[in-house]
């Protein structure tokens, strides 16, 4: 079993944001769960800011851990982001306030006599390493974190695309990843094919993680490039895992025992702004460049994400009475299920 990640101590609640573009209620569920925030490898002992639902955050590292706070320094309100790490404690650039791991403020250099009062702090989150991943949560609350074995075995090449950023929901962008239908009509220049576009019938079931999905199709997962090495005939299994509110995983089973694992880590950044996290697992080609993988997944990505940023109403409707639905939308009726059992509104947005 792995480690689940545990709560720092000083545990404090963040207020919902100004300008916030979830509603309170939605903002309030969704800050319970974890999300992926950044790359391991972009968080260096420089901080850097990134978003979460519509709260600002400041990611470092000191010598031994791996800092995820908010972007806020509670004297005036400059962002932490824009000082510094130095023994192993993070200083603000304004009035040189210094912020230990655990976000206490251990000094005040106008005043360097003075008690620090222990409600002068920094708010520190939750933080996790894990599939080359950054991730954190507001509240730490819910245990949503996917499995994706691959990423510890050695029989497979473990590879972090590059983050890809959507101006749309997150709820749209998960269910387009979960949809077998568009393959043929949006992915037609990667993989996809015009004149395969009939979605068989196909099983989701319900499990204590979220969805278990298993499609088998003759749709090839090849490139175009590659398309020739597909077998006439070859039924193509493809088994998806949906880990609410907004991780995916999908396994391809290629020819020959080739295996592609593929997870669809998305960040809300807001109700309207989406960054996408791509680490996949696989078990040949292991010597090829991975600049390979990371051009055909951006060309993929690329094509869904037209669909993604101009569906309206740009979030995703769970009153399954607003939207029409087909035998293919099996798994998206059962993904907007499972959000609305979370306690998200209708239109779980603004
Ligand atoms: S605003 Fe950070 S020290 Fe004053
Ligand atoms: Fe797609």
């Amino acid at each position: 079993m792995e480690q689940q990640p545990t709560l720092t101590k000083l545990k404090r609640s963040t207020p919902y944001p100004r300008n916030c573009t979830f509603n309170p209620e939605d903002w309030t569920i969704l800050s319970q769960y974890w999300y992926p925030v950044a790359q391991c490898s972009e968080v260096t002992e420089k901080p850097i800011a990134v978003t979460l639902l519509d709260v600002n955050l400041v990611l470092y590292r000191t010598k031994g851990q791996l800092v995820a706070a908010r972007d806020l320094c509670v004297h005036r309100g400059t962002p932490l982001s824009m000082g510094w790490v130095e023994d192993d404690e993070i200083v603000c650039p304004y009035h040189g306030f210094r912020y230990n791991t655990e976000g206490k403020c251990t000094s005040i250099p106008a005043h360097p006599d003075a008690n620090i009062s222990p409600r002068l702090c920094m708010t520190v989150y939750p933080v996790i390493e894990r599939f080359g991943l950054v991730w954190t949560s507001l509240t730490g609350d819910m245990e949503n974190l996917p499995s994706f074995d691959a990423w510890e075995d050695p029989e497979f090449q473990q590879i972090v695309c590059p983050n890809f950023d959507i101006k749309g929901s997150a709820g749209r962008q998960m269910e387009g990843f979960l949809d077998v239908a568009h393959f043929a009509w949006v992915h037609t220049e990667t993989f996809g094919d015009r004149n395969n576009a009939f979605v068989p019938k196909y099983k989701v079931e319900n499990t204590d993680y979220g969805l278990n999905v298993e499609y088998i199709s003759t749709v090839s997962n090849y490139s175009k490039e590659q398309a020739h090495l597909n077998l006439e005939g070859f039924k193509w299994r493809r088994v998806f895992d949906v880990y609410p509110p907004f991780t995916a995983t999908l396994k391809v089973y290629f020819p020959e025992g080739g295996q592609l694992w593929i997870m669809n880590a998305v960040c809300p950044i807001s109700a309207r702004q989406t960054r996408l996290f791509v680490p996949i697992a696989r078990n040949f080609d292991k010597d090829l460049p991975v600049e390979g993988v990371y051009e055909f997944n951006l060309r993929v990505f690329d094509e869904d994400r037209e669909m993604v940023e101009n569906q309206k109403p740009e979030d995703l409707p769970l009153d399954l009475q607003m939207e029409a639905h087909i035998m293919a939308d099996q798994t998206s009726i059962a993904y907007r299920k499972l959000l609305k059992k979370m306690g998200l509104s209708f239109v779980y947005t603004s």
